[in-house]
């Protein structure tokens, strides 16, 4: 009785949950503070991370929350959701620990932006930090306090399906796209009650998975790992992000969830991070499959022991912390630190100033969740139109004029759901504007729209049928029950009779998701026959792609007369592609991943390291590296997109051939719109190492500037070099420049460059 009561008065004096205070040795005092007071079950309570859903009825759900058995939920989105439960814990637990509630709002939430590739391929980061930060407001709106986001995983195999949820190929592009995600999602501060915490994933080397299938191995160099991989993630955190989320694959022979080196010796003490770890979703468990665990004691006790603060849907941390801490396998010290790490991001959210900053008062709830009035359509519309690239236009088949007859076909030119692509939050397909919409839209009044589905996504049974993969969350794919050929001849019925053809073909967004990982890169044979019989009626063909990967489309690239990637464009997706395609808007996006020719070139990642038989334009391929079969290099490289207006660019000038270290040189170039209307383009550096102590890649991506541009108008565009562009991780993971002679190239894409070169002292 007396010991409760002390308790009790102890609480009612600390300076803990009435306001927080403002340095970071308040925030320590405080937390240090609160652990003293905490029991054992009470500290592993705050390690656990339950998903919203069957995993745990409500009531049930209430109860452990009160009894302080339970740190943050998941996936649940909106402030009544979460309201009951913050109050079982901020009001009911003995220690009125806050919650947090964690969603994935990886490229919006309410709206939907692009996909992360899309928003990528505008390299342009206002746009980048825009998604993430309408993306944060309205999460935060709906009483979420941390996203699972950005996904920061350097990827180089298209198979692999979850390409589409990052940033692309290179390590460059990638940590740039890093920095200004978190900026967007954290804005000044995670504090606020419009921002999240982000969560920077998934760590590490995910995107290096095997053969591109999912969950795969992987077994990499230390030196690949420094200079290629491991930077976007190191750019996140070094933005500020409060969280990590650890990977499920294994790196070099041990699960990333059990991996000490990863996440003690690399993360806390080589990168100095102070925030959270998340495991990912029931990753601790998988330790035992992983085979390096032979019960779920053994697993719950690598995983502390590796760093892994917080549990994500996995009740090894509940069932085994507790007898480990008991029987002195594991010192309480480790329990401890990990709490520290969940209270600091508690804290650091402004959580424990008020537990209700983002959920607000049942009176403020909005009457409709899924009101019009939530979304951020105009955001979403000017931040999609920056995010298609143009790969062909013969002939100047775009612009389409906006009168007359065009006839929009294809399996995905009416699909609310796709468009969304996958990962899409809290989006409604109900209110993502698709394709048709779009052109309907855009010709309302001017000319007339027509409109034939022409095929399935695929009328592979594997894939529709086998264990339904497509729709095994819920009836995503829906099959027309009539004939590929009964569709196929209304499509070409319909072509016939107009002036132009849209055709919007690709992927279903589950195509290009977690574990859909794929043997073909092609569109499905369906597609492939539908845009034969359409080439067939000789109207010009305007392809759109919506994919979320790399796709090989070599015959769309040879007959399409335009040919346009847009992604999954989001909510507003109809509306920004029919945007670019009359004309409305200037199509400026460049890819972020070399498209390849066929699926077994790849890996075709634009900055390989050099080798010793490179094959060379020109000459005979015998004894050089390449596959005869093939034209070699990738279809469309990394940095392509076209415009439609064109641009000059002037020989590469440097300030100076020598640099001295420490030093810094410009190299300039005149960029010129030589076309009649205004354009954006993207001007990209790439440097080159000449001869170096170890083997150094055909060029990297070191800097690049977007640029519009009005007719006629030519601009110079300068970019600094010094000494940190330079630098590498040599033989003994020292970052270092070494003297000799570099490279410069600059160039509208990774291969059409001009070059000059320095030498460094
Ligand atoms: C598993 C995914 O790998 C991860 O990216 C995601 O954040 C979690 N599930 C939670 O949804």
């Amino acid at each position: 009785m007396l010991s409760t009561l002390a308790v009790a008065a102890s609480l009612a004096c600390a300076p803990l949950l009435s306001g927080a205070a403002e340095s970071a040795t308040d925030k320590q005092a405080f937390i240090s503070d609160l652990i003293g007071k905490m029991t054992l079950d009470e500290k592993i309570g705050q390690l656990r991370l339950i998903s919203i859903g069957p995993e745990m009825p409500q009531p049930q759900l209430l109860k452990e929350i009160a009894a302080g058995r339970v740190g943050g939920t998941f996936n649940s989105i909106t402030r009544a959701e979460n309201r009951p439960l913050q109050e079982a814990a901020a009001k009911q637990s003995r220690l009125k620990i806050p919650m947090m509630f964690a969603y994935d709002v990886v490229h919006g939430h309410r709206t939907v932006f692009p996909i992360s590739l899309g928003l990528a391929s505008s390299w342009d980061m206002g746009v980048v930090e825009q998604a993430a930060r309408v993306g944060a407001s309205e999460a935060a709106a709906d009483g979420v306090d941390v996203t699972f986001a950005p996904m920061v995983d350097v990827s180089r195999d298209p198979r692999w399906g979850r390409t589409s949820e990052g940033f692309g190929e290179d390590p460059f592009l990638v940590s740039q796209c890093a920095r200004a995600s978190v900026k967007g999602f954290q804005g000044s501060s995670p504090a606020n009650a419009d921002s999240l915490m982000a969560v920077v994933k998934h760590f590490a080397l995910y995107g290096a998975v095997e053969g591109g299938r999912d969950y795969n191995t992987v077994d990499m160099s230390l030196q690949r790992m420094y200079q290629d991989y491991l930077p976007p993630y190191r750019a996140g955190l070094d933005a500020g992000a409060g969280g990590v989320m650890i990977a499920l694959n294994s790196v070099n022979g041990q699960p990333a969830t059990s991996n000490k080196w990863l996440l003690r010796d690399l993360l806390r003490k080589e990168w100095g991070f102070k925030g959270v770890t998340f495991s990912d979703h029931g990753a601790i468990d998988e330790l035992l499959r992983h085979g390096v665990a032979s019960n779920g004691r053994e697993a719950a006790r690598l995983a502390i022991e590796a760093g892994v603060d917080i549990s994500m849907a996995d009740s090894r941390y509940l069932e085994q912390l507790p007898s480990l801490v008991k029987s002195g396998e594991v010192p309480v010290g480790l329990i401890d630190d990990a709490v520290r790490e969940v209270l600091g991001a508690k804290y650091d959210m402004g959580l424990f100033q008020d537990p209700f900053r983002r959920i607000g008062t049942a009176a403020q709830d909005p009457a409709d969740v899924d009101a019009e009035s939530r979304l951020h359509r105009a955001e979403a519309r000017a931040v999609a139109r920056k995010s298609m690239v143009l790969l062909e236009n013969r002939n100047n088949a775009l612009p389409l004029k906006k009168s007359g007859t065009v006839a929009v076909i294809g399996p995905l030119a009416d699909a609310q759901i796709d468009i969304m692509g996958s990962w899409s939050a809290a989006g409604k397909p109900k209110q993502s504007v698709t394709l048709l919409q779009g052109m309907r839209d855009a010709l309302a009044g001017t000319g007339k729209i027509t409109y034939a589905r022409g095929a399935n996504i695929t009328d592979d049974t594997r894939v529709v049928g086998y264990l339904n993969f497509l729709n095994w969350d819920s009836p995503e794919v829906v099959q027309d029950k009539r004939s590929p050929g009964d569709m196929i001849e209304e499509a070409v019925r319909v072509a016939r009779d107009a002036d132009a053809i849209v055709v919007a073909v690709g992927e279903s967004r589950g195509m290009s998701h977690e574990a859909s990982s794929r043997t073909s890169l092609a569109l499905p044979g369906s597609q492939q026959t539908l845009l034969k019989a359409l080439k067939t009626t000789g109207k010009p063909l305007v392809v759109v792609l919506m994919n979320g990967r790399p796709l090989t489309v070599n015959w769309e690239k040879d007959n399409a007369d335009a040919l346009l990637e847009t992604w999954y464009a989001g909510t507003e997706g109809g509306h920004a592609i029919a945007d670019i395609l009359f004309g409305d808007e200037n199509p400026s996006g460049k890819l972020p991943v070399s498209f390849p020719r066929s699926i077994g070139q790849i890996p075709t990642y634009y900055n390989a390291l050099r080798i010793g038989r490179p094959f060379t334009p020109g000459k005979a391929p015998n004894y050089t590296s390449q596959y005869f079969e093939e034209d070699y290099g990738p279809l469309y490289p990394f940095g392509y997109g076209l415009s439609y207006t064109t641009f000059s660019m002037s020989d590469v000038r440097l300030s100076a051939t020598k640099l001295a270290r420490n030093g810094q040189l410009t190299a300039s170039v005149t960029v010129k719109n030589t076309g009649n209307r205004a354009g954006e383009t993207v001007v990209q550096l790439y440097l080159q190492d000449v001869v170096a102590s170890t083997v150094r890649p055909v060029k990297e991506l070191k800097d690049f500037r977007k640029v519009m541009l009005a007719p006629g108008e030519a601009r110079v565009i300068e970019f600094p070099v010094g000494e940190d562009k330079l630098k590498f991780y040599n033989a003994k993971l020292e970052y270092v420049a070494e003297p000799g002679d570099f490279n410069v190239q600059v160039g509208f894409d990774s291969e059409a460059v001009k070059q000059a070169r320095f030498t460094l002292e």
